[in-house]
């Protein structure tokens, strides 16, 4: 008797038992048939001499490392005593085996994805699988709402691929309208935490969400209003229980519980602010054409006092020789519990002055789920990107973090590179350039209500640890400049460089140029201590992927 499990493929290489032991297992319960006794293999090729067969016992089959299978087009088949024909090799009927939502749910790792209607079953992919492990989230549920997240997939090619791994269909009885009801898909943000309200939500799922005008203008963002710039769901965890691995460049390994970081390790304070790489995007896109990724306007900024502990200490303690480096030790990797990950230089984590943290506390309190409960990294002066959360594991390598969002993302290319851009060629960014931005703007009205003078305010901010020493606001486009106020100069800050964005303030008559109040546009430009500061146009720093929209910021007076 067959179990009717069939996996057809162009080449099978690499089969995971357990998978198949699970398989008939649950087969065994829900349809009260005997466990199997052999796998037979079999090819599906158009020549009837050319069709190999094999057949291995469970015990065979038990030790994983047997079963290597270079099938052309082939099929698999789980056969019980009185099905296998080892005369003949025959098998009887081979039928896509239908399946029960039920049964699909209890798969937490191996078989049982769901696409539309019908049932999966990737073991084999996972480790060829580019976005590694992250696929296991949609065991024994449905694979469309991760496929909303990651849209690459809905491809044709991918969508072939996938054909290969079918095992089944849903049972008519659990369908709606031909269709798997709504409720039974489970939904991979069931666990993402309460949020305050004022955030500004660009997107609910994934959350991304900016500071509003409040918290863009104190010095130290309140936790409840910081931005928040997640790819995926936030993940459940047990912080008790946490732990991250150090792995050095010859394999060893060291984990730390986040309690034994505290315990271990000289804790620190450092306040930082962070950016997102494409902060203030819309701007760019207004000022030069269209770009691909999250319209951020200016709240993609936020900063905050993160306590935790060196990273350069941990790597030290995990056995690292920081005195000597080893020559293939170049650049420090972060992944996170989701499925995120980025690398930073190593200099940048070993440097004294670099204050990369691994977090645990931002502004006094236990890290929020959002921001990366329970240990994040910090890496101030750099690329919010590489402030990787929910932190489970750090490598040391000869080269960048293998991540799309390393590799494929958050860089910047010459503004006409439109079409096809060369991700490889270019550079990951890793300190951001100079900005700054204008979050309020008040006028003050004369006797007929027209815009005498204007109070404006904004912040300014630039990365490396460079102090931002002056900011100028024009009122007639560019052409006459004027020096505005820098603040937070009493603000009380940890660390060894200026991580933070200042605040700026200015209060000016409107030019009488003979326009109306509606022409009037403030303009804001801010220069750093190396004299970097910011271009003048978009279209000068125009890249299709919209990141660090750093031109003049302008805003309407009236
Ligand atoms: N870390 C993980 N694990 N997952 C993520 O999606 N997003 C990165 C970075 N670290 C991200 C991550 C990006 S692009 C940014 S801008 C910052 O986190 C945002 O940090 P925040 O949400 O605490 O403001």
């Amino acid at each position: 008797m067959s179990l009717k499990y069939t996996i057809s493929g162009r080449l099978l290489a690499c089969l995971d038992s357990s998978c198949w032991i699970a398989h008939a297992q649950h087969a065994r319960h829900a349809r009260r048939l005997p466990l199997p006794t052999h796998l037979q293999i079999r090819s599906y090729s158009h020549h009837a001499h050319n069709n190999p067969k094999t057949s291995i016992s469970w015990a065979a089959l038990a030790s994983r490392s047997a079963i290597a299978v270079g099938v052309a087009a082939g099929s698999l088949q789980l056969l019980t005593d009185d099905s296998y024909d080892n005369s003949h090799g025959k098998v009887k009927a081979t039928k896509i085996r239908t399946f029960r939502l039920a049964e699909v749910k209890q798969h937490d790792r191996t078989p049982g994805l769901l696409g539309g209607t019908s049932v999966y079953d990737i073991t084999d992919w996972i480790e060829a699988h580019p976005g590694g492990e992250v696929i296991l989230a949609a065991s024994g549920g449905s694979l469309e709402p991760y496929w909303d997240i990651f849209t690459i997939h809905k491809r044709p090619d991918v969508y072939e691929i996938l054909e290969q791994y079918k095992i089944g269909e849903i049972d008519d009885a659990d369908l709606k309208d031909g269709r798997v009801p709504h409720d039974a898909i489970v939904d991979p943000f069931q666990h993402d935490p309460g949020r305050d309200a004022r955030l500004v939500t660009l997107t609910p799922r994934p959350r991304n969400a900016e500071t509003p005008e409040l918290g863009l203008r104190e010095f130290i963002t309140r936790n409840e209003l910081f931005y928040v710039r997640n790819h995926f769901w936030v993940p459940a965890v047990d912080g008790e229980q946490h732990k991250v691995t150090i792995e050095l460049t010859d394999g060893s390994e060291r984990k730390y519980t986040v309690k034994e970081l505290k315990e271990r390790f000289q804790t620190h304070k450092v306040t930082a602010t962070l950016q997102c790489a494409g902060n203030r995007r819309k701007s760019m896109t207004e000022g030069a054409g269209p770009t691909n990724g999250l319209q951020w306007r200016a709240g993609a900024i936020s900063t905050a006092e993160w306590e935790g502990v060196r990273l350069v200490d941990v790597l030290a303690d995990a056995g690292l020789n920081i005195e000597e480096l080893p020559t293939d030790a170049q650049h420090v990797h972060f992944s996170a519990m989701e499925a995120y990950g980025a690398s930073i230089p190593i200099r940048k984590a070993l440097d004294p002055w670099g204050d990369v943290l691994l977090a645990f506390d931002m502004n006094g309190a236990e890290l929020p789920r959002d921001h990366g409960y329970p240990v994040r990294v910090i890496v101030p002066g750099t690329v919010a990107a590489r402030s990787v959360k929910w932190l489970s594991h750090i490598s040391i390598s000869p080269d960048e973090s293998p991540t799309q969002w390393q590799q494929r993302d958050y860089k910047s290319f010459c503004p006409s590179d439109i079409k096809n851009p060369n991700w490889q060629s270019a550079r990951s960014i890793q300190e951001m350039p100079v900005t700054s931005a204008i979050t309020h703007v008040e006028p003050t009205r004369g006797e007929r209500g027209e815009v005498e003078s204007i109070c404006a305010e904004g912040y300014a901010y630039s990365g490396g640890g460079r102090e931002i020493i002056r900011v100028d606001v024009s009122m007639d486009g560019g052409r006459t400049w004027h020096e505005a106020e820098l603040l937070d100069a009493e603000a009380k800050v940890s660390g060894s460089k200026a991580w933070c964005w200042r605040h700026w303030r200015y209060k000016g008559q409107v030019p009488d140029d003979g326009k109306t109040v509606s022409e009037a546009v403030l303009v804001v430009k801010a220069t750093d201590e190396a004299y970097n500061t910011q271009p003048q146009t978009y279209e000068s720093i125009f890249n299709a992927r919209g990141n660090l929209a750093t031109a003049w910021d302008r805003a309407k007076v009236s």
